[in-house]
């Protein structure tokens, strides 16, 4: 038999399908409580979208620990043979909710561990590098990739006027406009802590380390012409890719490694080890592995599991540190405001958000939606004389020691002897790409330039290319050029 509609109170309710009127043509009454809770909690159904990486998809897993990495970090969760649950989300990062999953952009790779020292969050991209190094140039950078104020559409010339007048920019646009730039699927590409973060073993002693996330199912990226005629026919292609894939018992996973530095080696490194526009080289720093990490469980309820997921960057347990990249000290900041914004000040209450390895002894209290709280017996302040939690300095993640110069100010970073905004950019299209990636890095570019970018920008865009490599340079201005003489028409809609 099937069970009886109530209201959100538990209450029976009379009718699934018409309202209380005053005779059948009579007006609505007001003490139609269920006609009004209906509508009243339907108006209420959202929540503000992400102001970035607004859509996307995600799952559940867990990290097993393959290999001995304490020797430089006493983590509990990478600690040899551990197992930590653990909660992913893929997304885009310009595109609104219901925009395609196949549009050109980075692809959000945020991984929440749900450790016995509480929830470890690493929020990183598909690619090592990112846009730009100062955390003051988000808002504008974010901005030129969506949406003109006007008209409220995509607009390719305010991309690239971004990223010309912001040259740090070419090594990651050189990824975004390569292969990478459109997976084939969230299960076919890899995933980057980005940022240097800190580790630190059991003796204290202090390492700058890179995660990388590597796919076990093989890298596998779309070409333009598949990836726009997907986004007409299928605009959650990856969500339901992932989604299924799980269903079937296809559980995808990642071999988890990292790069690691000696502190002592960062200073005189070739290439300012916290620049986020720069790599590691592999060849410098080689790949350790650390574990496997595999997606094995499909959310119970998107809302609550997914659109109400918060990572941070702020969340770090003890035996892992922050580092000088001051994007990593502003996010920091951002994540927790942004869900204190989206779902309310008790977002960490959320089922997935609570901690589920460890206990949460915290003395903030109350606030909208609260509903888990100390026994009434604790102490609601500290320092107190009744037994409520008190901070141990012995416990706590150590949040960043660095050596700095306490001088204030404001400037770039320091240059080491191979940094630049385009060398790296150069060395990924003459020495990673092979010629047919060059041949569809070109077109990509030539297309995407084509899509309305206009003089002064026009001329800039060859100049960056030029700057990363004089042949693609080359290329570029070729391909844009022939583009307008034939009345080159906008290709359909890029990202
Ligand atoms: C989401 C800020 C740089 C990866 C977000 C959100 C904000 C934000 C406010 C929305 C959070 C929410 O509402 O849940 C910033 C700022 C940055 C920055 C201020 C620079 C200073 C980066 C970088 C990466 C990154 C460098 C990757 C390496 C992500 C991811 C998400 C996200 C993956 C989506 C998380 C999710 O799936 O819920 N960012 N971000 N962000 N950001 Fe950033």
């Amino acid at each position: 038999m099937t069970k009886p509609t109530t209201t959100n109170s538990g209450t029976p309710v009379a009718s699934d399908n018409e309202s209380l009127t005053a005779g059948t043509q009579g007006p609505i009454l007001l003490h139609d409580h269920y006609l009004i809770e209906k509508l009243a909690h339907f108006n209420r159904e959202r929540v503000p979208e992400r102001i970035v990486h607004a859509k996307g998809a995600g799952a559940y897993g867990e990290l097993v620990v393959t290999n001995d990495v304490s020797r430089y970090t006493k983590a509990k969760l990478f600690q040899p043979g551990a197992r930590t649950e653990s909660l992913v989300r893929f997304s885009t990062v310009a595109g609104e909710q219901g925009s395609p999953d196949t549009w050109r952009d980075p692809r959000g790779f945020a991984v929440k561990f749900y450790t016995e020292d509480g929830n470890y969050d690493l929020v990183g991209n598909n690619t090592p590098v990112f846009f730009i190094k100062d955390p003051i140039k988000f808002p504008d950078f974010i901005r030129s990739q969506k949406r003109l104020p006007g008209s409220g559409l995509r607009d390719h010339n305010m991309q690239w006027d971004f990223w010309t007048l912001r040259p740090e920019t070419a090594h990651q646009v050189t990824w975004l406009m390569g292969d990478r730039g459109v997976p084939k699927t969230y299960r076919h590409m890899n995933g980057y802590g980005s940022h240097t973060y800190q580790w630190i073993n059991a003796a204290g002693e202090r390492f700058w380390v890179k995660y990388h996330f590597k796919t076990d199912q093989g890298i596998e990226n779309l070409t333009q012409a598949e990836a726009d005629r997907i986004a007409g026919e299928n605009a959650d292609y990856h969500r339901k890719d992932l989604w299924d894939a799980i269903e079937r018992g296809d559980f995808p996973s990642w071999t988890l490694h990292v790069q690691v530095m000696p502190v002592a080696e960062a200073e005189s490194y070739r290439f300012n080890p916290f620049d986020l526009t720069k790599v590691w080289s592999h060849r410098d720093y080689p790949l350790i592995e650390v574990g496997k990490w595999t997606l094995n469980r499909n959310p119970g309820n998107y809302f609550v599991d997914i659109e109400q997921a918060a990572f941070e960057p702020s969340n770090v347990v003890p035996g892992i540190g922050f580092s000088p990249d001051k994007m990593l000290l502003g996010r920091v900041f951002a994540y927790s405001d942004a869900h204190r914004y989206r779902i309310g000040v008790n977002y960490a209450q959320l089922p997935p958000n609570l901690p589920r390895a460890a206990e949460v002894n915290t003395y903030s209290k109350e606030g909208a939606m609260r509903y888990s709280y100390n026994d009434a017996s604790v102490p609601v302040y500290a320092p107190n004389s009744f037994g409520g939690p008190h901070a141990d300095p012995a416990q706590a993640p150590d949040g960043g020691l660095w050596e700095f110069d306490p001088t204030m100010v404001r400037a770039g970073y320091v240059q080491h002897p191979e940094d630049g905004d385009f060398t790296q950019a150069g060395t990924l299209v003459r020495e990673v790409y092979n010629d047919e990636e060059r041949d569809r890095l070109v077109s990509n570019i030539v297309g995407h330039v084509l899509g309305g970018v206009r003089e002064p920008v026009l001329s800039r865009v060859f100049e960056y290319w030029t700057n990363v490599d004089p042949d693609l340079g080359k290329r570029v201005e070729e391909g844009v050029r022939a583009g307008l003489e034939g009345g080159a028409t906008p290709p359909p809609s890029q990202g």
